[in-house]
């Protein structure tokens, strides 16, 4: 059990740091917050020391996966520390909710968020939005020849000219998008025929972008905030991005947050989630992210197309919680 050391390690640093506080603090009511984090540490570690300061609370968290987190978060259950889960996706956030591990949220939180956004049962909401996106390299593609669909990629004029990064968990998010869209066989039937279309490997979305840039691929099936970093460095790099038209080729998902059921000041973890909502916060991940805000009247990241104009399928995001269902299928198309 890898999980074990770890938090043995987070126990010991919360008995330090409530000693800490008794220590220190003239207020020995000062709450700690314990978060169990699929967000990466450099992402948002800054937003979370000004968080402790403008709320008064210590923030304690155990970063990770996002799927190691929520099967941890399942297996300790009722038992856990955890007072709140943040998200890479909503796959992770609709298994907790199915499970029943969650609480709901107060309807002033969640009344805050686009609803396409939030959980129709209430059990989670979206911090930020993620868009999968097509990006392309400018001197080699016209933009007359560029896909409307994702299934135009599994022509003979892309054959061995598609990037894809099989293992990433937004790609199989992403294929969890399109099984739920347009079913098991057809979804089987794309990945087939991609792979018979010669569609390059790669590890990650970063080197998918960098190939593209080096001109040895020419379409990418990526996240929207990946190629802001290469044009920040270089404005002359030659990728753009395009979106398909309302397939899970434009799909938004969210990173976001849900209280779980052994938390036992909700009303705490309430006043953190309204702070990361609120329109500075918002702003915190459009700028350092590149990732869409949630709330209305917050400027999107800076050269991206804008929310409104992306043609974003009907997807319902708390489906999207199958992911052993993906990996299955992914294998049997020979794609892992
Ligand atoms: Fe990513």
């Amino acid at each position: 059990m890898k999980t074990l050391p770890l938090m043995k390690a987070s126990a010991g640093t919360l008995a330090f740091m409530l000693s800490w506080g008794i220590g220190l603090s003239v207020n020995a009511q000062t709450q700690t917050l314990t978060i169990y984090s699929g967000r990466g540490e450099k992402l948002i570690a800054p937003l979370l020391e000004k968080a402790k300061k403008d709320l008064g609370m210590n923030i304690q968290v155990r970063y990770g996966d996002t799927a190691e987190l929520a099967i941890a978060l399942v297996e300790e259950g009722k038992n856990s520390r955890a007072d709140l889960f943040f998200a890479q996706d909503a796959g992770a956030l609709g298994t907790l909710e199915k499970q029943k591990l969650t609480l709901p949220i107060s309807s002033n939180l969640l009344n805050q968020v686009d609803s396409r956004f939030r959980s129709p049962q209430g059990h989670w909401l979206g911090i930020s939005g993620r868009a999968r996106v097509l990006n392309y390299n400018t001197n080699l593609v016209k933009k007359a020849e560029l896909p409307t669909s994702i299934w135009d990629l599994t022509k003979p004029n892309w054959r061995g000219k598609v990037a894809w990064a099989p293992t990433n968990g937004s790609f199989q998010s992403f294929v969890t998008a399109m099984r739920v869209l347009e079913g098991e066989p057809k979804t089987l039937q794309w990945l087939k025929a991609m792979k018979a279309n010669q569609v390059q490997d790669y590890r990650n979305n970063t080197s998918i972008v960098e190939a593209l840039g080096r001109g040895e691929t020419q379409i990418g099936l990526v996240n929207n905030y990946y190629l802001a970093n290469f044009l920040k460095d270089n404005p002359k790099f030659p990728v753009a991005p395009h979106y398909t038209n309302q397939d899970a080729g434009s799909m938004i998902n969210i990173a976001g947050v849900a209280i779980m059921n052994s938390t036992k000041q909700k009303a705490a973890v309430e006043k953190f989630i309204g702070y990361l909502l609120n329109p500075s916060s918002q702003a915190y991940f459009a700028k350092e992210t590149n990732e869409y805000p949630v709330v209305s009247g917050v400027a999107g990241p800076a050269n991206q197309l804008p929310l409104s104009q992306i043609k974003t399928p009907n997807v319902n995001l708390t489906n999207l919680n199958d992911l052993p269902g993906t990996l299955e299928l992914l294998q049997r198309a020979g794609v892992l």
